[in-house]
């Protein structure tokens, strides 16, 4: 059988992984998909560069639209990123008759419904798995090792720049600006950071994890997002003497209201698997009500992992490529006719345990007025510590609550804070233990 024709668009860290992985597994992955999958097709913006990469006998260009259009191409693979220029190629491609792998989660956590809307409508392809957790295969968990389960929730780190900054802060005292560097130079970073260190990255993939795992449509703008870039370093050390550690999680959850779908730094209990996860390692928890919880552990981000799920959704699409288009499996996990409406809960109306850290006056009945607007607010205490501030006549106080609504968490650092003995604005940090 003739090799099916792949265009590469871009051929950074993951595009030039695809490549050297594709020619180094040449014969075997050819054995998996059927037939041998050939790149013939490069676009990039500087060709030299490319050419170093790749054999001469390659077309290499400046323009993707070319590529994309070019009627010798059975699967464009997008690797360029951002959510312009992508968007265009992967929907002229679509338009074309032609298959899409990307790992661009932030086109498709944006632009997802129009996407697959069109891929549908046009009988083709458009496989994403290195777009969440790159190299384990997360998606084609939920999409298809758990259907029979009705999911409960999926909770995971799935940033790996900013686990590995977390990582390294904590276990070599580096500082933060130092890790992200080192982060950067590793190729784990987006290329724009912020949307690493601000939690945009990993809720563009919790966006496509809560779709596939609740049948809903995607809906980034409905996230709740909080990165690291305010996190102390002393509330890290503090989290490792009260046995936790503070990890970024993406936890997306059924409740009977709606969904919750967050993005923040959270307290895990020290034992737990997910706080054990260190440098860009991603760990993804899913549970379910027949199988109970999984856990999916691996790189998640770096050149040749997020090429393995690159690679992994070309075989797929090879297989696939001249399958009816009906009997496909869906691109969102649910039949695009049945997609669910169920609403996402505003974070107000997250139920979760908090880590609050304040620094008072030590004086008489300061704890128990505290207490008091914390039980007013429905807020029960689970431990409080006391420990001398900087300031002499100072105490610093950390209450880990029980579980409590958010927005009654809110309403009572408020009514904390306008307190005429307290000294600073009230840390406020999520726990989950995940059971
Ligand atoms: P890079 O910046 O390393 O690579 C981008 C590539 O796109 C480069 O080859 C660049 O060409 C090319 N490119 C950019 N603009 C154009 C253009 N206008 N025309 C043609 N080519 C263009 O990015 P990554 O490989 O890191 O990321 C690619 C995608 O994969 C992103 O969507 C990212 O979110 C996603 N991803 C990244 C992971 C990672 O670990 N890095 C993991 C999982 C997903 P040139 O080199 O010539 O400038
Ligand atoms: N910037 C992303 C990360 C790449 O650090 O996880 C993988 O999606």
């Amino acid at each position: 059988m003739d090799s099916i024709k792949v265009g590469l668009l871009g051929l950074g860290v993951v595009g030039g992984g695809t490549y050297k992985v594709l020619a180094r597994n040449a014969q075997e992955i050819a054995r998996r998909a059927g037939r041998k999958i050939e790149v013939s097709r490069v676009a990039v913006r500087d060709v030299a560069k490319a050419r170093k990469l790749l054999g001469s006998d390659l077309v290499v260009g400046v323009d993707p639209f070319e590529v994309v259009r070019d009627p010798s191409i059975d699967i464009v693979v997008e690797l360029i990123g951002g959510d312009t220029l992508a968007r265009e190629l992967v929907l002229e491609a679509i338009a074309q008759g032609k298959h899409v792998v990307t790992a661009n989660k932030a086109l498709l956590a944006k632009y997802g419904t129009e996407i697959f809307a069109a891929a549908s409508a046009r009988g083709v392809m458009v496989a994403f798995e290195a777009a969440v957790a790159g190299g384990i295969p997360i998606i084609k968990a939920i999409r298809e090792g758990l259907t029979a389960n009705r999911i409960e929730w999926v909770a995971g780190i799935i940033n790996g720049t900013t686990n590995f900054i977390l990582s390294e802060m904590r276990a070599r005292g580096l500082p933060f600006a130092t890790v992200l560097a080192e982060a950067q130079k590793l190729g784990y970073a987006e290329a724009d950071p912020t949307f690493d260190i601000e939690g945009v990255d990993a809720a563009h993939k919790l966006t496509l994890l809560a779709s596939l795992a609740f049948g809903i449509p995607v809906q980034f703008d409905k996230a709740y997002i909080e990165g690291i870039s305010q996190l102390a370093a002393e509330d890290i050390k503090l989290a490792e003497r009260l046995g936790y550690r503070i990890k970024l999680l993406g936890i997306t959850k059924r409740r009977p209201e709606g969904i919750e779908l967050r993005v923040h730094p959270a307290l895990v209990p020290v034992k737990s698997l997910l706080a054990n996860v260190e440098g860009a390692m991603n760990a993804v928890l899913v549970c379910g009500d027949a199988v109970g919880q999984t856990l999916y552990y691996g790189k998640g981000a770096g050149e040749e992992p997020t090429a393995s799920a690159v690679v992994a959704d070309l075989v797929d699409v090879t297989r696939l490529h001249t399958a009816d288009p009906e009997h496909r499996v869906p691109h969102l996990a649910f039949q695009p006719d049945a997609m669910s409406d169920t609403p996402i809960l505003s974070i107000d109306d997250v139920v979760t345990s908090y880590y609050l850290r304040l620094t008072v006056a030590d004086r008489p009945g300061v704890l128990a007025e505290l207490a008091r607007v914390l039980a007013d607010a429905k807020i029960s205490i689970g431990s409080m510590i006391q420990q001398p501030a900087e300031q002499g006549a100072d105490a610093e106080l950390i209450f880990l609550t029980h579980e409590a609504i958010e927005r009654n968490v809110k309403a009572a650092i408020i009514k904390i804070e306008a307190l005429p003995f307290v000294r600073s604005r009230v840390t406020r940090l999520r726990m989950e233990s995940l059971a």
